[in-house]
């Protein structure tokens, strides 16, 4: 199959470009297979299909800088928080890499070209009326004299009794909480007990947009085929009905809140991270020495911008995102374009427990890559992503993915190949002969059926792959190669070198392609 072909199949009805983003990946620690599973590994899958179609696409990514698990372990490890997301900024950046993940640009929420990118989208917001200032009662620790906002809280969770739930969602049953809604909540600071006290916080009307998200994404799983699993996850909370949510803290780490009155608070982590998506394509923008390109992939509602994402980041891109969007949208003239699709993935575990860096449960990325190549690593979790349900990474599958699928069937046919081709050919590619009786017809392992195999391989894997369904892509793509190992074993080009030069050179020429 020629690439002219390829492409024709391929570029039917599409948008010009593509905005395609990973997850941030908290600069709280060191990413996990969990991490890549999640967003940035079928997110690469994803952007390297569009670029061989040679489409215009941007892959972006970063570090979420801010957040309060950061500033808990900087106090854990009596340090600064930038000093912890310099450390972990500069692994995880460094890991990426190493395995091949292709972003364009991978940029931090600490830098201020972000902090002005958000202070502006949020004063846009505020001065349109938007944002509503609300007095409410908020845990305070006595002892550390300090208010606890989201992760500084932890209690059991009133839906389903974990009593590990997080002041601002339940990892177990993913309800979407406020730290006032745990039982029995305890500072993650000092254990102590705490107590309400009075504060003010500015509030985005999350509810008053729920119809209007309803709507949007509807829309857009009929554009492009919206997950199950993210419909489930969207129509639940909308069937609970939005709150409206404070987007501002009493915190000293973070985007100041640039208002009179609110010099000790911070931007809620969520409302700053996400806009991070629109700084880092603005960095990308400024170091290809075209600062506006970046208006080309947000600005322009003919761009196709795809999310990737774990699970338990759904409510914050189908939802939050999207409504501040769409607020801002509502009075500026430059329009942010929404999600086309958040094709969310669930959770990877590691040999059937939940990664944990309290419990030292999983391994980091950088450390699998000290001793493995990234392309193992790599097909092993493309083989078993968790995008319908839940899945594991075991040590035994990955040692049978390695040696039976990945050396012994892509490897060895690829070799094997190569190897003849250099030996027999001069490290060319033989011609086919154009002699038609040479072409064998039929099914089997004839000369048709291979290329029949290719060709609808090819269409087979690409529509795959479109759908986000980068595991069954890969696995056509696996058994095109199963085929071909058939093909060469069964037209034995080692003997019909000796006997029918033309016969072995249009085998070799087929195997190549
Ligand atoms: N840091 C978050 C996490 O690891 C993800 C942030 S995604 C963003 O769960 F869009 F908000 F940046
Ligand atoms: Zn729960």
């Amino acid at each position: 199959i020629s690439r002219s072909e390829c492409e024709r199949r391929f570029l039917k009805s599409e948008a010009p470009r593509i905005l395609v983003t990973a997850a941030l990946p908290y600069a709280n620690g060191k990413i996990h297979l969990g991490h890549l599973a999640g967003a940035g590994l079928p997110a690469d899958i994803y952007v390297r299909f569009q670029r061989s179609m040679k489409r215009d696409v941007v892959f972006i990514c970063g570090s979420d800088e801010h957040g309060v698990p950061i500033t808990i372990t900087a106090e854990q490890e009596k340090t600064t928080p930038q000093a912890i997301v310099d450390r972990n900024h500069a692994l995880n950046q460094a890991a990426f890499a190493k395995l091949g993940v292709s972003y364009d640009n991978y940029s931090r929420t600490s830098l201020p070209l972000h902090h002005e990118t958000v202070k502006e989208f949020f004063l846009s917001l505020y001065s349109a009326g938007v944002l509503k200032e609300k007095q409410e009662k908020q845990f305070f620790d006595e002892k550390a004299n300090m208010f606890l906002p989201d992760r500084y809280v932890e209690g059991t969770c009133p839906v389903c009794q974990n009593p590990e739930a997080r002041g601002d969602q339940c990892e177990r049953c993913g309800t979407y909480l406020n730290p006032v809604d745990l039982i029995g909540p305890r500072s993650k600071i000092t254990g102590a007990t705490p107590t309400l006290r009075e504060t003010t916080h500015l509030y985005f009307p999350l509810g008053a947009y729920q119809e209007k998200l309803q709507n949007y994404i509807d829309q857009a799983d009929k554009r492009d085929g919206w997950k199950d699993n993210v419909l489930q996850y969207c129509g639940s909370w909308f069937r609970e009905g939005l709150q409206d949510r404070a987007v501002t803290r009493d915190l000293s780490w973070g985007v100041k809140v640039p208002l009179k009155g609110f010099e000790q608070k911070v931007l809620y982590v969520w409302f700053d991270a996400v806009l991070g998506y629109i700084s880092s394509t603005k960095e990308w923008s400024g170091k290809i020495g075209q600062p506006d390109r970046w208006k080309q992939y947000w600005l322009d509602e003919s761009t196709k911008y795809v999310a990737f994402l774990g699970k338990d980041n759904v409510v914050f891109h189908c939802i939050v995102f999207p409504a501040m969007l769409m607020a801002w949208n509502e009075h500026n003239t430059a329009r942010f374009v929404l999600p086309a699709n958040v094709p969310a993935n669930e959770f990877l575990n590691f040999e059937g427990q939940k990664f944990s860096k309290s419990r030292g449960w999983g391994i980091d990325v950088d450390d699998f890559l000290d001793v493995f190549p990234p392309d193992t690593l790599r097909y092993t979790l493309t083989m078993n992503l968790p995008e319908y349900r839940d899945a594991d990474f075991y040590w035994k599958d990955f040692q049978a993915r390695t040696n039976n699928e990945l050396a012994d069937i892509l490897g060895n046919f690829v070799n094997r190949t190569l190897t003849f081709a250099h030996g027999n050919f001069g490290g060319n590619v033989p011609a086919a002969p154009r002699i038609k009786e040479l072409f064998t017809r039929g099914p089997g392992s004839t000369d048709e059926s291979l290329e029949n195999e290719i060709r609808s391989a090819a269409d087979a894997a690409g529509a795959l792959f479109e759908q986000y369904r980068f595991k069954d892509g890969t696995l056509t793509v696996m058994n095109l190669v199963r085929f071909c190992n058939k093909y060469f074993n069964d037209l034995q080009p080692w003997k019909s070198l000796k006997n029918d030069r033309e016969r072995c050179a249009l085998t070799i020429n087929l195997c190549l392609q």
